[in-house]
């Protein structure tokens, strides 16, 4: 119920203003956010690599309704992937692309044109894109989207969401060579017809997707930081003689950084999903939504101020 909530008020342009302007919010946000600027992504990038973890970097942004801005986007992301190559951490960092930052609203051509440009910088820098899962009516789209840049640029990743329904047939679909599929449980609001809302529904589709894909020939992306599904992982990389660098663990910058230590000092690949820029309104509901306890984190770091 009050994640549902929290899910709605991230398309409240009034609760935007209450939650943006709030005293102490920033300082909150700044847990789950690794700062505004590229300076703050790298810097971010250089500790995380520094501790044997990989990155994801996520310049903020989405659902954009204007052209312009949809390219000044994907310009954005050609900066950074130019400077993470210049300072040497492409080895270490891809970037995460939302579909929507880049004009999917508007025309999917578009979306498709600016994401080329952002792949295209990627493949210069030494390093790949993911694109992520947004609105359950954009998996159609994204899924084209994803099949055009794969012709050209065959690393490029993609984000499935255990919640809908069809997410296994995905992952089947997904699961061949060459392949990188990052499985999430899904972040967004998606109605039953589309979705499962019960966690453990969400749950036992996420281990049925997992076995898809760690039985394919693609390379798998965990990301989850629930701990039956981090062992059932390991499990399922044991039975399927997956050595560890044939899939990896993910998890969002700020949430069990010592279990994502712990999984790394232990052998396994685990990338941390690092989020930047001025527009963390959305993506912050989202972490929230996903913990309501982080309500009560927030409401004392506002008022102690
Ligand atoms: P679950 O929500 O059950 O959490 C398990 C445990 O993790 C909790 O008990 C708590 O300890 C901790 N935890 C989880 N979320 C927390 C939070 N916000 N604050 C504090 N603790 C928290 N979604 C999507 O729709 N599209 C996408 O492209 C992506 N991409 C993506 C990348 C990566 C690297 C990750 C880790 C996640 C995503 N997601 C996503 C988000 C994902 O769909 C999901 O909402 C969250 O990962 C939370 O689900 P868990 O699997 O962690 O389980």
């Amino acid at each position: 119920m009050l994640r549902q909530a929290l899910l709605a008020a991230s398309h409240s342009g009034a609760a935007r203003r209450i939650v943006e302007t709030a005293p102490g919010t920033r300082g909150f946000v700044r847990r789950f956010v690794a700062g505004e600027s590229i300076d703050d992504a790298l810097r971010v990038t250089a500790d995380i690599a520094g501790q044997g973890l990989l990155v994801s970097l996520d310049v903020l942004g989405e659902d954009t309704h204007d052209t312009n801005r949809a390219d000044a986007n994907a310009d954005h992301y050609a900066m950074l992937l130019g400077r993470l190559g210049e300072d040497g951490l492409a080895g270490s960092a891809e970037v995460s692309l939302k579909l929507s930052a880049v004009g999917q609203a508007l025309d999917e051509d578009l979306a498709l044109a600016n994401a080329r440009r952002v792949c295209a910088a990627a493949r210069d820098a030494g390093t790949a894109v993911t694109l992520d899962a947004e609105d359950h009516e954009t998996v159609d789209s994204t899924l084209r989207v994803l099949a055009e840049l794969r012709r050209d640029f065959p690393d490029t990743g993609i984000a499935i969401q255990s919640y809908l329904r069809r997410s296994e047939e995905y992952c089947a679909e997904l699961a061949h060579e060459g392949s990188r599929v990052r499985l999430c449980k899904g972040a967004y609001r998606a109605p039953e017809s589309v979705a499962f809302t019960d966690d453990v529904e969400i749950d036992k589709s996420y281990v049925r997707c997992m076995r898809v894909l760690m039985a394919g020939q693609g390379y798998p992306m965990l990301a989850t930081h629930d701990p039956r599904l981090i062992e059932i992982a390991g499990a399922l990389a044991s039975l399927h003689d997956r050595e560890p660098s044939g899939y990896e663990y993910q998890m969002l910058y700020g949430i069990r950084p010592g279990e994502q230590r712990r999984l790394a000092r232990e052998g396994a690949r685990v990338r941390v999903y690092v989020a930047f820029g001025g527009e963390w309104y959305r993506y912050f509901m989202r972490r929230l939504a996903e913990k309501p306890a982080n309500l009560g984190f927030l409401f004392r770091s506002v008022a102690s101020r």
